[in-house]
């Protein structure tokens, strides 16, 4: 009779082992595909669409990352970056007497965090084998890792034309300063009617869904600029034309900043400047005319370098959103880009429709008719974001629009 039960607890053994490899690799399929950067990057990465469960978020809050904690981080590409220091640009604020510049440089923490000498724009004389070792190796948007050299090569030395290294044309009055407005999209402009306001600034920098008409008293008409991902870009068109963004902003004074984050972008932007349908990959056989109109010239196209993304996310936004198992998401937000954009091109700068301390009192976005509330995702850091605007207004470097 011992043999028998002996012959039992030897199988039932066998069958619990044999149910946890099971249910073991079971987990561990799991795990794999809800985190698999295709999926993933689906839900999360896309501006518009990105829903993502709240614990994550709000367990990378930023609370306790100060900005001390920032510097003392340190910034190990300092000397990578100066070494690029080619940006036939440089000199462009010191005709005026009122720069932002001067208020970062009196401040013990901005004076630190700035560094004005940093290339915003890749061109094609950026384009070295030096550049190519540094960057080959960072994911993207600060790198390019991942991406194939000759996509990469033919893009940047198409961008060859001097208007292509910088944001504004170079000849000015003596004592100007230039005087930039970065409208985001935020709940806050709803009935604010700032629209003059904005519009009085040299030039006027929109993104994503920057809906204008029917919102003219409260955003104004003027678009110098308009900043996007590919990806963002082509979501907004999708997710705000109901609220009226039909198409992305075009006209003869319109230039178009793309963000580095994709291969699609160097794509697009390739396309964009040969005025040819895009001619391989997720977007292919878009035609950029649609985006940008038939007469854009290649000089209107401007790409963020991926050296300055990496020096922005470094110095003033690395959120603890980075060290989590979402970190490969993370970048700032297309807002906070062009916003840090123009703090490091014009010298004066007010940003609107940027997320405030009360933002739960304000929709989403300034054209929604119904409040809808804003939802974090764990591809930004909305909350480091603004921190970052409160101080940045707090010490005078910039004016941000409260109410
Ligand atoms: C820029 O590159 C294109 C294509 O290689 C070439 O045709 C054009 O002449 C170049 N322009 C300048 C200003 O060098
Ligand atoms: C926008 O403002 C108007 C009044 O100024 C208000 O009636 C409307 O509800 C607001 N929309 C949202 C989405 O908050």
């Amino acid at each position: 009779m011992g043999s028998p039960r002996w012959k039992r607890l030897c199988l039932l053994l066998l069958i619990g082992l044999t149910f946890s490899i099971i249910l073991y690799g079971h987990y561990y399929a799991t795990l794999d595909s809800s985190t698999s950067p295709r999926t993933a990057t689906r839900l999360l990465q896309q501006e518009t669409f990105g829903r993502v469960p709240a614990e994550i978020p709000r367990g990378a809050k930023n609370h306790g990352l100060t900005r001390e904690n920032i510097i003392k981080g340190g910034s190990p590409t300092k000397e990578t970056l100066k070494q690029e220091d080619m940006n036939p640009t440089k000199k462009k604020s010191s005709l005026c007497p009122w720069s932002l510049k001067s208020k970062v440089k009196m401040d013990p923490t901005f004076g630190k965090q700035f560094d004005f000498n940093i290339p915003v724009l890749i061109w094609e004389q950026h384009f070295t084998p030096e550049t190519w070792d540094r960057l080959k190796d960072r994911n993207v948007p600060y790198g390019w890792h991942g991406l194939a050299y000759e996509v990469i090569a033919s893009t940047v030395q198409l961008l060859n034309d001097s208007a292509n290294s910088r944001l504004f044309a170079t000849t000015r009055p003596p004592n100007s300063c230039i005087r930039c407005a970065v409208v985001g999209n935020g709940g806050i402009l709803n009935g604010s009617r700032q629209g003059k306001d904005i519009d009085a600034h040299d030039f006027v920098f929109r993104l994503n869904g920057a809906v204008t008409k029917g919102f003219e008293d409260d955003v104004g008409t003027k678009t110098s600029f308009y900043g996007f991902t590919v990806n963002t870009m082509k979501n907004s068109l999708i997710a705000y034309a109901e609220y009226g963004f039909t198409k992305i902003p075009q006209g003869k004074d319109i230039q178009y900043i793309f963000i580095p984050s994709d291969i699609r972008d160097y794509i697009m932007i390739r396309s964009a400047v040969l005025g040819i349908p895009v001619p391989e990959g997720h977007d292919k056989g878009d035609k950029p005319q649609k985006y940008f109109g038939s007469e854009a010239s290649g000089g209107k196209f401007k790409l963020l370098h991926p050296e300055f993304m990496h020096y922005l996310t470094e110095r003033f936004l690395r959120s603890e959103i980075i060290n989590t198992q979402f970190g490969y998401l993370y970048m700032p937000s297309t807002g906070a880009v062009m916003l840090l954009t123009a703090l490091h091109t014009c010298d004066q700068v007010s940003a609107y429709g940027f997320i405030t301390e009360n933002y739960r009192k304000f929709s989403d976005h300034y054209y929604e008719r119904e409040k809808k509330p804003l939802v974090f995702y764990a591809n930004h850091d909305m909350l480091l974001e603004s921190e970052l605007w409160k101080s940045l207004h707090r010490v005078g470097i910039m004016k941000l629009y409260q109410r």
